[in-house]
């Protein structure tokens, strides 16, 4: 559920028409709900209530606005970082340190260090370098890490390729039959604590299967740690639970989540944590764009919108669907592909695609933008990076200002040895 709806014959979020929003802030423009993010962080929660002991680290690379985080911060939720940004970002939002957990494949010692310095609650080791290098630099500092050893369970999260972390050949992870060699390892270097497993096997899930089939490697990996004396006290299951895109698409819940969850690792006695992104942000956001053009093509017309792949990149990179509706829907449908100005055929939104009737002028949006939105925006073709406003009831506030192409082309500078 969430709260972008249309009253008469206008599309709201919460109590503000986006007509509004669009006149006030311009568009392209990100629009976010605060009562959605809520609504979906309580969701989450209550689904995990079966579990005695947990931690919820929301994955910020799905949306790292500071508003967005503070609103999650304010429910107890922590982070899933991956950079030295990330973690800065994190706690610039009133996140607790300890709340933090850092993830990522290729973190520096420099990321390392910082998240030592910042005394964020967890690293997820990625591999056995890594693991020592973690080592050293807390030794050095007089510290101890807190650590878990990611593994990667190889099981097909049967998600876009792109999206997919737990297979064997991902980059993820060590594998799961060498993990005890390498945690017995690591186990031993002054300055970890090593405490546990983590895994993630990928975003969109649209089945437990394969997230029950990883956990229930994971539960046997406990039991043979233990066996060999290592002390397990925590596991992190990541995140990876998929929403719904377009009519018809039916994931799993979280309550259906959380009983799977709370059923596999009933015999576990670890402290579970959590790292869901797009389950609590997706729904939570829309990209409010304006009708250019239409033009006649030579199957469809070409509704040429004022957003663009740089500012909504996953019908690009991943042929993801976002549905499509107008802001003041007339009731007419027309077949069109929905394409932005970047100057490149891959900048489509929709191809022949039954929409709502638009026009040059008219307001439309591009729902489920919440997540993978504007953090992946760029500014190619000396566009502007697009801003981000979150809704709160009657009120809004630019939470994000556009960054307009001068000031990027301000950061740059033409050699004096070019005459
Ligand atoms: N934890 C780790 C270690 C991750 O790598 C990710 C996502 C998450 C948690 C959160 O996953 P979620 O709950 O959001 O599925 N840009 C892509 C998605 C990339 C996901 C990367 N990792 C997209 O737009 O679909």
């Amino acid at each position: 559920m969430d709260h972008f709806a249309y009253r008469d014959g206008v599309l709201y979020a919460e109590d503000i028409p986006l007509p509004r929003i669009a006149e006030e802030i311009g568009t392209p423009v990100y629009v976010y709900s605060r009562a959605t993010l809520e609504r979906h962080a309580q969701v989450f929660r209550d689904a995990l209530a079966d579990i005695p002991r947990k931690h919820i680290a929301f994955a910020i690379k799905c949306n790292p606005n500071l508003g967005v985080l503070r609103v999650l911060a304010r429910q107890g939720y922590g982070a899933d970082v991956v950079s030295g940004g990330e973690l800065e970002r994190a706690i610039a939002s009133g996140m607790a340190p300890e709340d933090i957990v850092f993830s990522g494949v290729g973190k520096t010692r420099a990321e390392l260090a910082l998240g030592l310095d910042r005394g964020i609650g967890q690293f997820n080791i990625e591999h056995e370098p890594e693991g020592v290098a973690l080592a050293e630099i807390a030794a050095r500092k007089e510290m101890t890490a807190q650590a878990v050893l990611r593994v990667n369970p190889d099981v097909d999260a049967g998600t876009h390729a792109k999206i997919s972390t737990g297979k064997a050949e991902n980059k993820f992870g060590v594998g799961i039959d060498v993990a005890p060699q390498i945690f017995d390892r690591l186990a031993r270097l002054p300055g970890l604590k090593l405490r546990g497993i983590a895994l993630h096997i990928g975003s969109q899930l649209t089945s437990l299967d394969p997230l029950e089939a990883a956990f229930v490697r994971v539960g046997r990996l406990i039991a043979d740690l233990r066996a060999a004396g290592h002390d397990i006290t925590h596991v992190d299951l990541g995140g990876g639970l998929g929403v719904p895109y377009k009519e018809g698409d039916n994931p799993p819940s979280p309550a259906d989540y959380g009983a799977m969850v709370a059923r596999v690792t009933r015999d576990w006695d670890v402290a579970l944590m959590f790292e869901p992104g797009r389950v609590i942000a997706g729904n939570a956001g829309v990209l409010l764009t304006e009708v250019l053009w239409v033009k006649p093509g030579a199957q469809s017309d070409f509704v040429i919108v004022d957003a663009a792949m740089n500012d909504l990149a996953r019908p690009a990179l991943y042929d993801a669907w976002h549905d499509f509706q107008a802001v003041r829907p007339s009731g007419e449908t027309m077949t069109a592909s929905i394409v932005g100005p970047v100057c490149e055929t891959g900048d489509t939104f929709a191809r022949d695609r039954v929409i709502d009737k638009v026009a040059a002028g008219d307001l439309a949006v591009f729902r489920t933008a919440g997540a993978y939105g504007a953090t992946m925006a760029s500014t190619y073709n000396s566009r502007s990076l697009v801003p981000e406003v979150l809704v709160d009831g009657d009120r809004y506030i630019v939470v994000a200002d556009r960054i307009p192409a001068g000031t990027i082309m301000a950061a740059e500078r033409v050699p004096d040895w070019i005459d």
